[in-house]
């Protein structure tokens, strides 16, 4: 009989060398990242395709999986940290972001109780804290941590369900006799309130979308009336999801008249802060926050803006307690003990029982690089995203699509026959991004076609983002 290698864990020793070859494997990686491709061509499929369809049957040697990652994984890979990735919200990795994430790994709790991991409750009440002072949210708010911006947005309409319809978690929404909820966002905002919609039993064409105005912002007056008209016709208006930078344009919506709306007509006002959360603790970005501190909840993603790898999305309620009463039910006989009722139990504060140390990589990095540190870097974003739009806008063969906000800038190529100019501008952002060299995004704003950047990768510097303007530049005249 074949020998079979003990059971148990890798020995100390040789996990010892692992850590080593990995920390090394880590540093190459980081500082070789700029010479990677930005992105694959492949086709669909090709990936799956070199890689075994059955696990295998025996263990394999550590070294053969991280030559496999090399070989077959990293070539695969969207480099979403490196300095030419300028797609979506940029990006959060950083060196202690990386440490944080580490030192993580091993620790391996699960935060569903106080009991079961004290350290990770209370760190994860404290960074949440901190985040609330920094963002200047008053004490009546406290929040929760999720994986996302979508799930915290779930669970915020969960509460003003609940408050609209009490007793639903107890019931349903079935054979009561309620009038359908409605809730209003912006025609820029993120289709998370359409989620959340389908997941609770209101429907998606429930979410009535507002038109915004010239510069993306939500027009509050159409909002009036759109309410007032669901009244009459038996709808009952439920909830209003503002933004505070949204998807495209980083546009932020006047929430201190929403808020006076949804007070007003008896509504629960969400705030969609994921991406400009961040930027409130700027103070030349204070304004975006007017109005916050009157919103029911507000959710703020420190895994677009504050520099924490994915996933980290703080959801604050005022009154957290509302939260609460939706979710928390009798402890499971084998968790009871372990729930101690006079303390917090974060699994009480949504559908998630298990839940990652997720604290503990964002403390790593707010220390590591203290408020000081994050507001020059968010304020280096912001410096690149105006002289990107200085180029843009000294070039007659472009235009800015919209007013340049925090580190986002859409642009369009306007240069030709005219009934093309969509089409060129989509064919610039898929030629750039296939080519390797740079990954930027296109959008529609107002059906219009157009070129979107967003900076925030540490590692992208102003000869990066010059190199990808002339590259931009030089795509364009070709086609
Ligand atoms: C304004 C806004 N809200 C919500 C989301 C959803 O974020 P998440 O991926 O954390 O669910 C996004 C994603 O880009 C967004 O731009």
């Amino acid at each position: 009989m074949q020998d079979r290698p003990p059971l148990g864990d890798t020995p100390p020793e040789i996990f010892r060398k692992q850590l080593q070859q990995l920390a090394d494997w880590i540093a190459d990686f980081r500082e070789n990242l700029k010479k990677l491709r930005v992105a694959p061509n492949d086709k669909p499929g090709a990936i799956r395709a070199a890689l075994p369809a059955q696990a295998p049957e025996q263990g394999e040697a550590f070294e053969k999986i991280l030559a496999d990652i090399d070989q077959l994984i990293v070539p695969g890979m969207v480099h979403w940290s490196h300095p030419m990735f300028l797609g979506y919200f940029g990006w959060t990795q950083t060196a202690p972001g990386i440490l944080g994430e580490i030192i993580s790994a091993p620790l391996n709790v699960n935060a569903m109780t106080w009991r079961t991991s004290p350290a990770a409750t209370e760190l994860e009440t404290v960074v949440i804290d901190w985040i609330r002072q920094w963002v200047g949210l008053p004490t009546e708010f406290d929040g929760v941590v999720y994986d996302t911006a979508s799930v915290g947005i779930f669970h915020a309409l969960a509460a003003a369900r609940e408050e609209a319809a009490p007793s639903t978690r107890k019931l349903g929404l079935t054979g009561r006799n309620l009038p359908p909820f409605r809730i209003y966002t912006s025609d820029q905002a993120h289709n998370a309130a359409e989620k959340a919609a389908i997941a609770l039993g209101i429907g998606e064409e429930n979410v009535r979308r507002v038109p915004s105005d010239s510069e993306f912002r939500l027009e509050v007056s159409i909002l009036r009336t759109m309410i007032a008209k669901d009244r009459q016709s038996g709808f009952k208006p439920m909830a209003v999801v503002a933004t505070a930078g949204t998807t495209s344009t980083a546009a932020v919506d006047p929430i201190r008249e929403l808020a006076r709306v949804c007070r007003k007509e008896g509504m629960w006002l969400h705030v969609d802060a994921a991406y400009g959360g961040g930027f409130a603790l700027l103070p030349e970005y204070r304004w975006i926050t007017e109005g916050w501190s009157e919103a029911d909840s507000i959710i703020v993603n420190p895994h677009k803006s504050l520099f924490v790898p994915l996933d980290f999305s703080v959801l604050y309620v005022r009154d957290l307690e509302r939260l609460r009463r939706v979710f928390t039910l009798t402890p499971p006989d084998v968790l009871r003990a372990d729930a101690v009722e006079t303390v917090k139990n974060y699994m009480d504060y949504g559908v998630q029982l298990g839940r990652r140390f997720r604290a503990l990589k964002a403390w790593v990095i707010f220390r590591s690089f203290g408020r000081d540190g994050i507001a020059a870097r968010l304020r280096e974003s912001t410096r690149l995203a105006k002289l990107l739009a200085d180029w843009i806008q000294s070039d007659k063969n472009f235009e800015l699509s919209a007013p340049v906000s925090m580190g986002v800038v859409c642009f369009r190529f306007i240069a030709g026959d005219k009934s093309k100019i969509d089409r060129l501008n989509s064919e610039i952002v898929e030629r750039i991004n296939s080519s390797g060299q740079a990954y930027l995004n296109q959008t529609k704003l107002r059906g219009k076609t157009v070129m979107r950047i967003g900076l925030g990768n540490v590692l992208t510097t102003k000869q990066h983002l010059r190199n990808a303007w002339e590259l931009i530049q030089k795509t364009a005249e070709e086609l």
